[in-house]
């Protein structure tokens, strides 16, 4: 007998996702590295990624945006907040938000990019229900994630280019009374070196050392993103199912009680022994990896806007999102949809 526990939460209102048009395939990737559609599939679960041909970040995540505002019915004008999670945003300044603002034409909101890597669509998903129980001037929130890995992916490392993919997704979000909400965040920043890509010069004019500080990560080759692949593989095996847990104990709810998990899209053998560790069958855990491969932070709710699209999530379900990546950061958020 369960003992959910009623709060205030969110409504998910709308919601919409954006891929690029192009789409890169496993034999695609065994044209520009020493790899194989079947190494691929069997340790990883994905088949095809989308991938920009020239869309910036922003033109995604504000088609996204464009769907979610229409799915909730309601006007750009009515946003009182945007928040973006990337970390593939276009520019340093300005931010992501102010771009996908000017691109709906929701002037007049307040916009603010977060980046928590993979996990920045859980952090955004909190942070929006905060500002929506505690401040009078905040009733609508959009979060969009938006991401083009493609940006940082090295194409000559073939243990990490097959994974990632770009794309975005939005939800439009309200305050709702009386719900099943919970949610867990996490780091740990001794994990920093595990992934890790840097885009920003470190010479200035004024610099006269050439040697780097130890800061106790990896020579980035260039702006190229960099990953410890087994560091990673067992880091997200505790942490996925942890957070579950923890925001399962919260709410006062059993893993077997969600209707839905919506993991992290990174591997599907990362999934799997999730769900084995949280003793959930796999049906419960919705798993689209082998379409769009790992898009980040978009990769949680642009599954999730395909299982309401296919009918595998519904309105009234009790779901958990659920995300982990680079920081190393690690997220769990229980509502009902
Ligand atoms: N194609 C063919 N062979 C490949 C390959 C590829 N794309 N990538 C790696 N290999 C090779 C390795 O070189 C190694 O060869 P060796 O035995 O001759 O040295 C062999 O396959 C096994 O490599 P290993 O690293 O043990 O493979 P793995 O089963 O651990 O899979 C990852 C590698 C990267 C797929 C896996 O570790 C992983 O998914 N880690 C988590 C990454 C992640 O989720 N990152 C994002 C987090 S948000």
């Amino acid at each position: 007998m369960s003992d959910i526990k009623m709060t205030t939460g969110i409504n998910v209102k709308g919601i919409g996702k954006c891929l690029p048009e192009m789409i890169a395939a496993n034999e695609d990737f065994a044209k520009i590295v020493d790899t194989s559609d079947e190494w691929i599939t069997q340790r990883t679960g994905i088949k095809t990624r989308h991938i920009s041909n020239g869309e910036p970040n922003y033109y995604l995540g504000a088609r996204a945006a464009e769907m979610a505002i229409a799915d909730a019915d309601i006007q750009p004008s009515d946003i009182d907040l945007i928040i973006v999670a990337t970390c593939t945003p276009d520019f340093y300044t300005p931010s992501e938000s102010c771009l996908i603002q000017r691109e709906i034409g929701a002037s007049g909101s307040m916009a603010i990019d977060i980046n928590c890597a993979c996990t920045g669509f859980d952090y955004g998903l909190d942070m929006a229900k905060r500002y929506l129980q505690s401040d009078d001037d905040v009733h609508t929130v959009l979060l969009v994630a938006a991401e083009e890995l493609s940006k940082f992916v090295d194409y000559t490392d073939r243990s990490s280019c097959i994974l990632f993919g770009d794309g975005a997704a939005a939800f439009v979000l309200e305050k709702r009374e009386n719900t099943l909400y919970s949610s867990y965040l996490g780091a740990d920043g001794t994990g920093a070196s595990f992934l890790a890509a840097r885009a920003l010069r470190s010479e200035n004019v004024f610099r006269n050392n050439k040697e780097e500080f130890d800061m106790n990560m990896p020579q980035l080759k260039e702006h190229f993103f960099t990953q410890e692949g087994k560091e990673v593989y067992k880091f997200a095996t505790k942490a996925l199912p942890n957070a579950v847990l923890k925001a399962c104990e919260k709410a006062g709810i059993s893993p077997d009680e969600l209707d839905a998990i919506v993991p992290h899209q990174a591997n599907v053998r990362i999934i799997e022994t999730a769900a084995k560790n949280l003793g959930v069958s796999m049906d419960k855990m919705v798993v689209y990896i082998d379409r769009y491969g790992n898009t980040s932070s978009a990769s949680i709710p642009i599954a999730f806007c395909d299982a309401v699209a296919e009918g595998r999530i519904k309105r009234g379900d009790k779901i958990c999102l659920v995300g982990f990546g680079g920081g190393l950061t690690y997220a769990a958020v229980i509502f009902e949809y």
